[in-house]
């Protein structure tokens, strides 16, 4: 199976967790494409009713495409489930988001969230985190945000876009992405990164998710 099958099966599943009249956070990304894809079908097929909460502007335009009315995460009063993807897991169940450009949005609708769940093909399993960490910060005192982390050997990159100029995210911030050999204590980081004035939020997401589905080739398994 390619990595798209078990992002497709895992993706399908997930959009099973969700029953009538729940209030849905929607993720972001080419594995959460499988997801809404499937929730649009459960819509037009079974008359499924619910309303979704976009992370990403891309997210609200794809599902509202296919009839899932999607509300703004002020709008509603709660949300029951949120099913979006990673970047990478780790065992401790930490994991690195927004190589989508999208954390900022998935990280506040996380956190307003019953119940969340994470969508990956068994590639995004690692023992520790190495992948790339996203850090969205404001575009006022960005260069010196990015030598801050130069100083401190986080090899800061500029999210660029194939024109050579800065992706913008959803709330028009720039995108640095630090490419450390692997994250030893993700909670001592992300304090770290937290603390820093110029930066909104980052990618590490720590304590939030209750279960994750991960498509294999032999099926899908679930940690909860
Ligand atoms: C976007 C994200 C995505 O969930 C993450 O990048 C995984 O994407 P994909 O399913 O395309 O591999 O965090 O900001």
């Amino acid at each position: 199976m390619t990595t798209d099958e078990l992002k497709k099966a895992a993706g399908y599943y997930a959009a099973n967790l969700v029953t009538n009249n729940m209030v849905v956070g929607i993720g972001s990304g080419s594995t959460i494409a499988y997801v809404i894809e499937a929730l649009g079908k459960r819509v037009a097929e079974e008359g499924l009713q619910i309303i979704g909460v976009a992370t990403s502007d891309k997210t609200r335009r794809t599902a509202a495409h296919l009839g899932i009315p999607i509300y703004n995460v002020d709008d509603v009063d709660h949300i029951d489930l949120t099913i979006d993807g990673a970047d990478e897991i780790d065992q401790a169940f930490a994991a690195i988001k927004g190589g989508g450009a999208a954390l900022l949005w998935e990280k506040i609708v996380a956190i307003n969230s019953t119940k969340n769940v994470w969508v990956v093909d068994e590639t995004k399993l690692s023992p520790k985190l190495t992948h790339f960490l996203p850090v969205e910060v404001i575009p006022y005192g960005s260069d010196q945000v990015f030598r801050r982390f130069e100083n401190r050997g986080y090899h800061p990159t500029w999210r660029l876009d194939q024109n050579g100029n800065p992706v913008r995210t959803d709330s028009a911030n720039y995108l640095i992405d630090l490419h450390l050999d692997h994250i030893e204590d993700p909670f001592v980081l992300g304090r770290e990164l937290t603390s820093m004035v110029g930066v909104v939020e980052h990618g590490l997401f720590l304590d939030i998710v209750d279960e994750v589905i991960v498509g294999r080739p032999d099926g899908i398994e679930v940690f909860n």
